[in-house]
């Protein structure tokens, strides 16, 4: 448990040169084997791959700008693998090119090596009869985005911090039970599963393999009863006030962390996705606990977030009061942020950043503009939401860690409005907009989609991961999985008051989001990759370009919502997007994962399970490079400064079919042959030691 925010101790030395971070370290570390968790000074006083940088824009000319004109990596050299599909043996597990392998590195329930803790303890038990204590000290599930931090210097392709989004949790594979005897203990070992890992890696100077080092000084759980900071425009709103803290600035937990970012800072951005369904609001109203005179929430605004009576089934609610939104209305209102943690400070409070708004984040990528000032992008990952942008007031200090560490928040939030004729807008969504004059900023700092509402914003199919292309980062790169309620109802569906993705609203397709039913109601069933170009090359800039750089399906489809433009191997709802510092755009899947559908020669019968494929930003080629194993979502990668490797989550293996607590191995059993199957982080390298991708 994090007691106090001690950034004050953990960063008295600011700006040391590599070699005196990499001394102070080392002195650090020589205290540290005597057990003792004191603040790590300057681990990450540089940003892990490749900061982007506008001012290193490339000027060929482009679709939508300058694309850069070769890829500047030489062509993606490997040939494309099959897909991983029926007719070609479904295989549970991890497929890769020839002269690629891959280890499991951290998994479910592996203990994260805490300083204190004996050698590997606490162990995972594969009858998961773990309990809410040991989940504090181990892996959470549902591994998502993630990123390392290499260690400075000459080390840093060897060793490093990584950071590991854990999204959320299935209950049949939690318990050995699954929700029989439901009860508080189960309630938290589900909370515990959630939020961060943050665990030290090495490659073991005898064995040459990546290991979790353990013990580590670094190695930290944040779950979802972490205490964390509200910080920006919205802190001590009376909207975030609770019974529990009248000051409407702490907060129990960060939830549903899907993807994430990183800062030029060194420090890790976890994002609140779908979080609305821990909440439960089993009366319908918004009645508070007796004696309450707080402001409350609305239940429009609770419906506007999806927030419902029933929840998504996690029964949080049943023994934890705090996830009932009718007796605590305004507790919803403190997640669905950006969430800032300094891995290099162990005992540092977590910062939910209201400045960037509330939604469901999917992912947050970082460009410092020419200025200086830090640009962010999210996606709001529901059907018929927005694409955001925040722009920072101040500028970044390389040389001066502390100065950056509150500024995200202080900006100008965004939401984009992509036009017919391929140009954009940035709106800003502050008061001084039309249709926002009667806000507060930290009322749209709380209610961002009601705001983005109000300012005409463009409804787009599901925003998922956003990446910059780091030899021009004023093009910028979305995801768009799919969205099966595009449809055919008029513009007038879109309303303030939750329509965008309830009752039967299926808005028109537009050029941006250009596929919907045709004969089917299925909407855009295998989604697209939107790309915008800033206008000026300045990433700070309030107009845009922009195309559509692939139609994700099969061209031997007929229907028009499943026929894509693939350049290269088949794939459908992108997800996980993730430029390398080569420029390789590596695209990950999050398409359906019942098995039966594969078995049955259901849509994906020529593409397989989830995968992760690598594109060619200047050609438009896409190739094949991991398929996974059965019931699992690729999603989560990051790699080494070398790019000599590569790692990769691979989310939920064994989900959907007839699996259940009874029969938990009925889908898959990877990656423990026989066991329960278990979410991972895999490593990935070259048996010739090659770069990941290369010639
Ligand atoms: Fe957690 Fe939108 O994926
Ligand atoms: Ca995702
Ligand atoms: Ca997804
Ligand atoms: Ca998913």
């Amino acid at each position: 448990m994090q007691h106090h925010d001690d950034d004050s101790i953990s960063n008295p030395c600011q700006n040391p040169h590599f070699d005196e971070i990499l001394q102070i370290n080392l002195k650090r570390r020589e205290l540290l084997a005597g057990g003792i968790g004191a603040a790590l000074v300057g681990f990450f006083g540089v940003p892990g791959v490749s900061s982007l940088t506008g001012m290193r824009a490339a000027d060929a000319a482009g679709t939508i700008g300058p694309i850069p004109p070769s890829n500047g990596f030489g062509g993606i050299g490997f040939d494309g693998i099959a897909p991983n599909t029926l007719a070609n043996g479904l295989v549970d597990d991890v497929l890769l090119p020839p002269g690629y392998s891959y280890e499991v590195l951290y998994a479910w329930g592996d203990p994260i090596g805490a300083l204190g803790q004996r050698p590997g303890e606490p162990a995972w038990r594969d009858d998961a009869s773990n309990d809410s204590i040991d989940q504090t000290l181990q892996s959470g599930d549902h591994h998502d985005g993630m990123h390392f931090f290499p260690r400075p210097g000459r080390l840093g392709s060897s060793r490093g911090v990584l950071c590991v989004n854990h999204e959320y949790n299935n209950q049949q594979f939690l318990f050995p039970d699954g929700t029989a005897n439901w009860n508080l203990e189960k309630v938290r070992k589900s909370q515990h599963a959630h939020g961060v890992s943050i665990v030290e890696l090495w490659r073991h100077p005898r064995t040459g393999r990546w290991e979790v080092k353990r013990p580590s000084p670094f190695a930290r759980r944040i779950h979802g009863n972490t205490p964390m900071q509200l910080t920006g425009p919205a802190a001590g709103d009376d909207l975030l006030k609770t019974d529990a803290d009248p000051t409407g600035t702490r907060v129990l937990g960060t939830l549903n962390n899907c993807a994430n970012g990183y800062t030029p800072w060194g420090t890790y951005l976890t994002c609140e996705e779908n979080w609305n369904g821990y909440f439960a609001n089993p009366t319908g109203d918004v009645v508070g606990v007796p004696g309450d005179d707080q402001k409350f929430e609305t239940l429009s605004g609770q419906t506007r977030y999806g927030i419902s009576q029933t929840g998504f089934g996690y029964r949080w609610h049943e023994h934890d009061d705090r996830f009932r939104a009718d007796l605590n209305p305004n507790e919803p209102n403190r997640f669905g942020y950006v969430v800032e943690i300094d891995p290099s400070s162990p005992r540092s409070m977590p910062k939910k950043r209201t400045a960037l708004g509330r939604c469901k984040h999917e992912n947050c990528e970082h460009v410092v503009a020419g200025s200086g000032q830090v640009v962010l992008y999210t996606g709001d990952d529901e059907r018929n939401e927005y694409i955001y942008k925040f722009v920072t007031t101040g500028s970044y200090n390389p040389n001066n860690r502390r100065a950056n560490m509150d500024l995200l928040d202080e900006g100008t939030l965004y939401v984009a409005k992509f036009n017919g004729d391929n140009t954009g807008v940035w709106i800003p969504l502050t008061p001084a907009t039309s249709g926002l004059e009667t806000w507060s900023q930290a009322e749209i700092c709380i209610k961002t989609r009601q705001a983005a509402d109000a300012v005409g914003a463009t409804m787009m199919d599901r925003p998922e991961w956003i990446s910059a292309n780091p030899s021009a980062p004023a093009n910028v790169y979305c995801t768009l999985t799919n969205n099966s309620r595009r449809g055919t109802t008029p513009e007038s569906s879109h309303t303030p008051d939750g329509l965008n993705n309830a009752g039967s609203a299926r808005p028109p397709v537009d050029a941006a989001n250009p596929r919907g039913d045709d004969g089917s109601p299925s909407g855009n069933a295998y989604g697209h990759i939107i790309r915008w170009h800033e206008d000026g090359d300045d990433s700070t800039s309030t107009t845009f370009t922009w195309d559509i750089f692939v139609l994700a399906g099969d061209p031997d489809k007929t229907e028009e919502r499943l026929q894509g433009n693939v350049n290269g191997d088949l794939f459908n709802s992108p997800d996980g997007l993730w430029f390398d510092s080569a420029g390789r755009l590596w695209i990950q899947t999050d398409a359906t994962t019942n098995a039966l559908s594969y078995a049955t020669g259901g849509v994906n019968e020529n593409i397989g399970t989830n995968q992760m494929l690598c594109a060619d930003p200047a050609s438009g080629e896409i190739r094949r490079f991991l398929t996974g194993p059965l019931g699992s979502e690729v999603t989560g990668v990051t790699g080494t400064p070398d790019r000599k490797t590569l790692f990769v989550n691979l989310q939920h293996p064994g989900e959907g079919g007839s699996s259940s607590a009874a029969n938990p191995t009925a889908v898959s059993d990877w990656p423990d042959r026989g066991a329960r199957p278990r979410s991972a982080t895999i490593v990935i390298t070259r048996d010739n030691g090659g770069e990941i991708g290369g010639l």
